[in-house]
């Protein structure tokens, strides 16, 4: 812990430790089987209160969906890591090239940033579930589209509704707008509660863009420290001042 609040830290303008080891290596969850079916072939819903089954389906039918052009350079779907009884669903934009390996949601540099705020939050933030607004890795890692968004909701919205965390976090500028955060001018969309479907959403700046902007590090995490505070968490006293 005190680790993690040190390297978070070290962004926000402290001197921060030497490397840390290296960070176990990640097991992805939920990772579906590519295996071929019919596009949206009808199946058997699992009940609800199996929500690890639910996810299971609703995973498999992202692996072979073809409902927008982004299937076409498909390595593997990326559907989620965590846990389904997380009390945060963080959500990102849509995989980028080491996601579309692995098969598993933010294993590149942005997603190691992001475990390390996830870790600065401490215990409060307890097991969370991490996914994308689309699951198939768009090319050159550009934004989805609408219209690939659109095709994607269905998996992002019963994601959301199997998980029914109690906070999501929205990571940039995408997955704010398609969790309805953005307003009419779309300025200044950061750090303001909005709520998806009864649930609230925080919207936040995305890891990779703290990577290239890392003194927006700050307002970030006082975003975070809103979210634990949401939950009836109090924030952790960060290891320096500033
Ligand atoms: N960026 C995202 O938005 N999602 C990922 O999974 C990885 C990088």
């Amino acid at each position: 812990m005190a680790r993690e609040l040190i390297e978070w830290d070290q962004g926000l303008g402290g001197r921060g430790l030497p490397e840390p080891p290296p960070e176990p290596k990640r097991v992805a969850q939920e990772r579906p089987q590519e295996r071929r079916q019919e596009p949206h072939a009808p199946v058997a819903a699992p009940p609800k209160g199996d929500e690890t089954a639910r996810l299971t389906v609703l995973a498999e039918s992202a692996a072979s969906c073809t409902e927008c052009g982004l299937h076409t350079g498909r390595n593997r779907s990326v559907f989620a890591r965590g846990s389904h009884t997380a009390d945060i669903v963080f959500v990102g934009e849509g995989p980028g090239y080491h996601e579309d390996q692995e098969g598993s949601p933010f294993v590149g540099k942005a997603g190691q940033l992001l475990d390390k705020m996830i870790a600065a939050m401490g215990e409060g933030a307890g097991e969370v579930y991490i996914c994308n607004v689309v699951k198939c890795r768009p090319p050159d890692n550009r934004t989805p589209t609408a219209d690939e968004a659109g095709a994607c909701k269905p998996f992002l919205a019963g994601q959301l509704e199997i998980v029914a965390p109690r906070v999501i976090v929205a990571l940039g500028r995408c997955a704010a707008e398609h969790l309805g955060c953005l307003d009419e001018d779309a300025r200044g969309w950061r750090g303001r509660w909005s709520t998806y479907e009864g649930i609230p959403v925080m919207p936040t700046y995305h890891p990779a863009f703290l990577l290239r902007s890392p003194n927006m590090k700050r307002p970030v995490w006082e975003d975070l420290q809103e979210v634990l505070r949401r939950l009836g968490k109090e924030p952790p006293r960060r290891g320096r001042s500033g």
